[in-house]
């Protein structure tokens, strides 16, 4: 999930990170008062979760009072990038000599993070990266290490940050440790005329699998901008909506993914990603069931499951459970393998309910399934 800069702000402010002094509304008269409070002239910035809003007119410099309250009537309920703007943030305008860029960014492939530093930051540092990539120095993180001091100091030679970015390297990296998160980044980190380093704009995406301890921002969660997928996200399922006809549920994210590609190698083209987990029970079972017949495109759907630690007839309890409260509009093709395979089908046996298949293999149930779609 990506923050607000204004929620950036706050955490970087929390980790000593100097930021300048800001304050977030939602209405002009308001925006007039914090101008106001912070000196008479604000920089009015657009609160949205897309970057380059500066170049899309969403961050104006006000000159006074009045300026703020009329820009910030400006910028309220603009579009950026298909995001409509709700809040604005007025910060503190800052004298500045130089801008520069940092951040810290998962990299997957390395199994570490990546510092991402430059001397050249700003709202062009997209353009500087494409056009001359050795502006921008990139230093591996062990993540077990961290940023110590040392370190940060050999991130910011090899960008040639000045050592007064040092400290705000390493309080930035607290951020991204303390926050969970996958990417912190500050464009720009400015030094001022008057020598001072400031944090001026941030991004933070934290990682979702560790919502559960970060609880403060689940309030703020953005909802996803489909509707099925909103309403998965509300009932904690791993949800991904696909423009196929085949729905699909199974139990682990690599099954599935096998699954999609079972069912497209069949010429049918599945309709959504849905892993229902290892611990399938009956009610999360009830609740993919309805997310995935709810979509109007599903002709067919396919559960494909292997029973490991929650076994094949525990997950055909499920499915039967389910079937009591979610009325089912679409074929069902069961294949059932694993741990207790036999039982599991048996189960379903005895339910026999009409609309209800079972295939013995991942191929032939994707294919039946593939099938039933073309069909219906
Ligand atoms: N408080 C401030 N005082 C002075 N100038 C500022 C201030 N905040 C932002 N700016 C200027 O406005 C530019 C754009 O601001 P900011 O980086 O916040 O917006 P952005 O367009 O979203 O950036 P990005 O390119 O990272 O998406 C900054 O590079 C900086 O030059
Ligand atoms: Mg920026």
């Amino acid at each position: 999930m990506d923050l607000y800069e204004h929620q950036a702000r706050q955490l970087f402010e929390e980790h000593g990170i100097p930021v300048p002094r800001a304050e977030v509304t939602d209405s002009p008269k308001e925006a007039r008062a914090i101008a106001r409070r912070l000196g008479g002239r604000a920089v009015v910035k657009a609160q949205v979760r897309t970057g380059g809003r500066g170049k899309a007119g969403g961050v104006k410099l006000a000159a006074d009072p009045a300026a703020a309250e009329l820009t910030a009537r400006q910028i309220l309920g603009m579009d950026i990038k298909g995001h409509r703007v709700d809040t604005v943030m007025l910060a503190q305008p800052v004298d500045i000599d130089t801008e520069y860029y940092v951040s810290y960014v998962l990299d997957r492939t390395a199994g570490g993070f990546l510092a991402i530093a430059s001397a050249e930051g700003g709202t062009d540092i997209e353009e500087v990266a494409a056009s001359r990539p050795e502006a921008v120095a990139r230093v591996p993180v062990d993540p077990a290490e961290g940023v110590t001091s040392a370190k940060a100091g050999e991130i910011a030679e090899a960008a040639g940050l000045p050592p007064g970015t040092v400290d705000t390297l390493v309080r930035l990296w607290r951020v991204l440790v303390a926050e969970d998160a996958l990417l912190v980044e500050v464009n720009p980190l400015v030094r001022t005329r008057q020598g001072r380093v400031l944090a001026l704009d941030g991004k933070v995406t934290l990682d979702d699998n560790a919502r559960f301890r970060q609880e403060r921002w689940g309030a703020d969660t953005p909802a996803p901008g489909d509707p099925l997928e909103a309403a998965a996200a509300a009932k904690g399922l791993n949800y991904v909506r696909l423009d196929g006809e085949v729905g699909v549920i199974g139990n682990g994210a690599g099954l599935v993914m096998s699954t999609l590609d079972v069912v497209a190698g069949c010429g049918a083209r599945p309709a959504n990603f849905l892993d229902i987990g290892g611990g399938a029970s009956a009610r999360v079972m009830a609740d993919g069931l309805s997310v995935v017949l709810a979509d109007p495109a599903v002709k067919s759907v396919l559960v494909n499951v292997f029973g490991g630690i929650t076994a094949c007839d525990a997950v055909a309890e499920g499915i039967v459970q389910a079937l009591e409260s979610v009325r089912l509009t679409k074929p069902l093709v069961v294949r059932l393998d694993g741990n207790n395979a036999a039982r599991g089908r048996a189960v379903l046996d005895r339910r026999a309910h009409p609309g209800v298949e079972q295939a013995t293999t991942m191929d032939g149930a994707a294919r039946r399934a593939a099938q039933l779609a073309t069909d219906a």
